[in-house]
């Protein structure tokens, strides 16, 4: 049930308005005048307000102006006077949730009860979301999450990520309200990725084989980002290998990690560039190999930086969460396959991934990723 505090000078007005408030289900709170409304306020905390605005003493325009000081999002509701668009206009610039004249029609009381529940819902969803977030983002910080606790983060964030999403499209939301709701959404999908990687890296997330076309797939990729390439002024080579046998991989993870890659060499050629991609199929190795080496023209990894970039959390973006590699080597490790670094400064960088047609048998690889300076 939800509490209402209700502020009228008026006894006969504060009996009527108390039954029909009642009778909705409000568990109601009445104060003769502003002062003794700001006392059972802050005694009793009710998320929704609603004052006469013409009382001797404090009046409703300061009880609101107050009530907004004390909580900015508890919803106050403003009964005023027929004629008095002043104090009504007033009193929505002071953030009232809504303003309904007297005498008190029930209808107009409904729909405004109506809305300010909705903003109380509305502001209780951005307020646990934001911890919710909050409390995620301290745990992985820590370094203390367990697949147990990333699922367990997971599904609410997924419930969470939904009802910002729909809060978005809900036409009474104030301008603010859509703007925190954007947030909260794009905020929930970074985690929500993020939390994908960390489950994919603790290797919760099975692979799903199936044959696939190598250069099929990294065309596909480079696809992707035609658009942007273009705009950052990176220019694309490709020198896809003859007759690679087709491959049993999971294709979605090992687009992953190729986006990944390519991401990485956009993000290094900030004034533009070259991305090549080749890929080969080399017999004479055992057991045979497809390699892909995917090189840029970009700003290069220091000889000292070189090693960790397989780090989990190793970045030096300001937004990155330098899972990029380690889960890619991860996804790559559990192909049975190889994932190298080769960089120098101010040259660029190249990513170089070997998998074999028929790796399903080999055995487990325990350095599957080496970085090399040049
Ligand atoms: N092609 C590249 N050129 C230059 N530096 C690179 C390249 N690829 C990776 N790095 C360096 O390695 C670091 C780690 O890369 P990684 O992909 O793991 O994380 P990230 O890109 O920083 O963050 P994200 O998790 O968003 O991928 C990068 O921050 C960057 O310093
Ligand atoms: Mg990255």
């Amino acid at each position: 049930m939800s509490k209402l505090l209700l502020i009228d000078d008026e006894e006969p007005v504060r009996k009527v308005l108390g039954l029909y408030l009642r009778s909705k289900g409000y568990e109601v709170i009445t104060a003769a005048d502003g002062k003794e409304g700001i006392e059972l306020f802050q005694q009793e905390s009710p998320p929704i307000v609603l004052t006469d605005v013409k009382m001797p003493g404090m009046d409703g325009i300061e009880v609101l102006k107050r009530i907004k000081q004390i909580s900015p999002e508890t919803e106050v509701i403003v009964i005023t006077g027929h004629g008095d668009m002043d104090l009504s206009i007033k009193a929505l610039q002071l953030d009232a949730s809504d303003f309904i004249t007297k005498p008190v029609a029930n209808e107009a009381l409904s729909v405004a009860l109506k809305r300010a529940e909705e903003r109380t819902e509305t502001g209780r969803v951005l307020k646990a979301s934001h911890e919710y977030l909050r409390q995620a983002e301290k745990l992985i910080a820590i370094g203390e999450i367990s697949d147990k606790v990333a699922h367990e983060i997971r599904n609410p964030l997924m419930v969470i990520g939904g009802f910002a999403k729909r809060l978005r499209k809900k036409a009474s939301l104030r301008l603010g309200e859509e703007k925190y709701a954007g947030i909260i959404a794009n905020e929930v999908t970074r985690l929500e990725s993020f939390m994908n990687d960390i489950l994919l890296y603790s290797g919760q997330i099975p692979l799903e084989r199936k044959e696939l076309n190598i250069n099929k797939l990294i065309s596909e990729v480079l696809l992707l980002f035609d658009k942007e390439l273009t705009q950052r002024g990176i220019s694309v080579s490709t020198s896809f290998g003859e007759s690679i046998p087709l491959i049993r991989v999971d294709r979605k993870k090992l687009g992953e990690v190729f986006i990944n890659i390519i991401i990485n060499a956009m993000h290094s050629m900030e004034k533009g560039g070259n991305l090549t991609v080749q890929t080969e199929y080399i017999k004479e190795k055992i057991p045979n190999t497809t390699r892909i080496a995917i090189s840029d023209t970009g700003k290069g990894i220091a000889s000292d930086l070189l090693d960790k970039v397989f780090d989990p959390f190793f970045t030096t973006k300001t937004v990155g969460s330098g899972l990029g590699l380690t889960v890619a080597r991860e996804i790559i490790r559990r192909h049975n396959g190889t994932m190298a670094v080769q960089s120098k400064i101010g040259k660029g960088t190249t990513v170089i991934v070997e998998l074999c047609p028929e790796c399903r048998v080999l055995p487990h690889v325990e350095k599957a990723g080496t970085s090399v300076k040049l």
